[in-house]
């Protein structure tokens, strides 16, 4: 089933939702700000991610108009900003608890993309930059365009990245490049990201879309139940012994026997 959430509260969000079959695709959609993300839109993203039913394997995460991202809405860190979202700057007169569980409210939908119900997909093709680059890295897999750009701008703007980014960037290229990558707040080209595996596939921007398809048909060509105990095994292991996760692999396999056999 998909989400109730309606078009105008996508609209809203400055999201677009495609839900057929076992695919779900999200779409950040302000092109004309580059696809620059707000706290309504993360929103959104965590109720849609909140609401998928039992049938989706797969969420693609993309950007319209030819670019993923640009990051945060510049706009949220102008203290004259007065809409409906105000800004960040007036968030101060909170309390270090108040700011940390906002933040915690924000970071929602970037954790979900973690859940081990789907696997989730980044295609990437213009800007990826500083939440940007974090929501990409908060999805399972990145299929990136040779133009695409990443870059971890927060340390620039005298901030960290604290959009969930942090743990999968070391994850993907290690603690040393992770670092020069953020210190620097340098561009990172999109054939430079394959060969550092923080993309697991780059082709020029014309053969995304059959790439993505292909890797969706590899995805799901296997039993669903097989790959969700498989995925949340590999999500646990670095923080396991080896005891231990000999232990999680001896467990799940008798889910996995029993439900083979229809028990
Ligand atoms: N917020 C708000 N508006 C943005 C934006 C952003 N992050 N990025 C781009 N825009 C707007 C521009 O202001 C411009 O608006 P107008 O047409 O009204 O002038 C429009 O989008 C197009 O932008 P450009 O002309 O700059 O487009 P470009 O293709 O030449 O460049 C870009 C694209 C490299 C992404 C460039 O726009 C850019 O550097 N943007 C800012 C990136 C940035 O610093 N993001 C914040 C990172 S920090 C973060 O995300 C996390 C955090 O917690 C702080």
């Amino acid at each position: 089933m998909a989400p109730a959430i309606s078009a105008e509260e996508l609209a809203h969000a400055g999201l677009q939702l495609a839900v057929e079959g076992a695919v779900a695709t999200i779409t950040l959609d302000r092109p004309q700000v580059r696809n620059a993300q707000v706290p309504r839109m993360w929103a959104g993203m965590a109720r849609i991610l909140g609401e998928l039913g039992p049938e989706v394997r797969v969420v693609v995460v993309r950007g319209a108009g030819g670019t993923f991202s640009a990051g945060l809405d510049l706009s949220l860190l102008d203290p004259s900003q007065t809409d409906e979202e105000g800004n960040f700057i007036a968030t101060l007169a909170a309390s270090d608890q108040e700011i940390i569980d906002q933040i915690g409210i924000y970071q929602l939908p970037f954790a979900m993309l973690a859940d081990p119900r789907f696997i989730t997909i980044a295609v990437v093709e213009g800007h990826a930059i500083g939440a940007g680059f974090q929501l990409a890295l908060s999805c399972d897999l990145r299929i990136v365009a040779e133009d695409a750009r990443f870059c971890m701008k927060e340390p620039a703007l005298g901030l960290v990245p604290d959009l969930v980014g942090t743990k999968p960037l070391v994850d993907a290229v290690g603690y040393a490049r992770a670092l020069e990558i953020c210190a620097t707040a340098r561009f990172v080209p999109g054939d430079e990201a394959g060969e550092i595996g923080l993309a697991q596939v780059v082709v020029p921007a014309a053969e995304l879309d059959g790439v993505l398809a292909a890797t969706i048909d590899a995805l799901t060509a296997h039993v669903h139940g097989a790959v969700t105990a498989t995925k949340r095994l590999l999500q646990e292991a670095p923080s396991r012994s080896l005891e231990d996760q000999r232990l999680a692999e001896r467990t799940a396999q008798v889910a996995r026997f029993r439900a083979l056999a229809g028990g």
